[in-house]
């Protein structure tokens, strides 16, 4: 019943599928074997970026929730770090006409350029009632993220902790956990990535590049997902 008969068709999408998440590796290798600066990479990553975010949202998907920069993505050339800055900044601007989605920017944004970080809260101030959720996972680290969620605890005064409270502390305290996690570039493995969060999820990993990760891959990534069975520890 979830399938289209026609492979690039978009596949019917229901509520086992509310979360995506993509881990958007290969830009310097697609840059690199186009002889082109890795920059150019990250570019056309982020063209391929808004289209697969907006293809979600047609699709039906509550949540996709995106890698943009790791916490060690900062030991990268200085030119190829303000290339990112830069195409967030880009992002952040374009995204204030944007009306139906909500923004949430996953991560410690307190090194970030001073007028970038006011845009990003801005933004997220401003979208926060929307129904649609992009989470931009933005100088993210999963461990920084925990360790981060467990000294708010310990200034709240806990001195013992449930699996909700953890939860609810973390930068997705408003989203559920991912169904689905998608990694490009023929890369297995999850670098820090959703780490309490990734505990139920799917995977799916292509040897596509991300600025070549188009409709036609997410609907192949999405076909993968509902093959899955997914028990949850349970016997079914
Ligand atoms: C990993 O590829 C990609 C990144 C570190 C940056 C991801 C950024 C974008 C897709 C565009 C920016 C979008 C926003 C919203 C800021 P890699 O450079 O590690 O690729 P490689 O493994 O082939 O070198």
């Amino acid at each position: 019943m979830l399938f289209n008969k026609n492979k690039n068709k978009a596949p019917l999408v229901d509520e086992r599928l509310s979360h995506i998440a993509f881990i958007m590796d290969g830009n310097g290798r697609w840059a690199k074997s186009r002889g082109l600066p890795r920059k150019l990479g990250h570019k056309q990553g982020a063209i391929a970026f808004e289209k697969i975010v907006r293809e979600c949202s047609k699709l039906g998907i509550k949540t996709v929730t995106v890698y943009a920069f790791s916490t060690e993505n900062w030991k990268r050339p200085k030119d190829e770090v303000d290339a990112i800055m830069d195409l967030l900044a880009d992002y952040v601007e374009r995204a204030k006409s944007e009306d139906g989605t909500r923004y949430v920017f996953l991560g410690d944004k307190s090194i970030l350029r001073e007028d970038l970080r006011t845009e990003m809260e801005e933004l997220e101030a401003t979208s926060k009632n929307r129904e649609y959720t992009l989470n931009i996972a933005f100088n993210y680290g999963g461990r920084a993220e925990l360790v981060n969620a467990f000294n708010e605890l310990v200034r709240e005064g806990k001195t013992e902790i449930t699996e909700d409270d953890i939860s609810s502390h973390l930068y997705t305290r408003d989203s559920q956990d991912p169904d689905l996690i998608v990694r490009t570039a023929n890369e297995c493995r999850i670098s820090n990535f959703l780490l309490w969060q990734c505990a139920y999820s799917e995977f799916y990993f292509t040897d596509v590049l991300w600025p070549d990760f188009d409709e036609k891959e997410l609907y192949k990534a999405i076909r993968s997902f509902y093959k899955r069975k997914r028990n949850f520890g349970d016997v079914k």
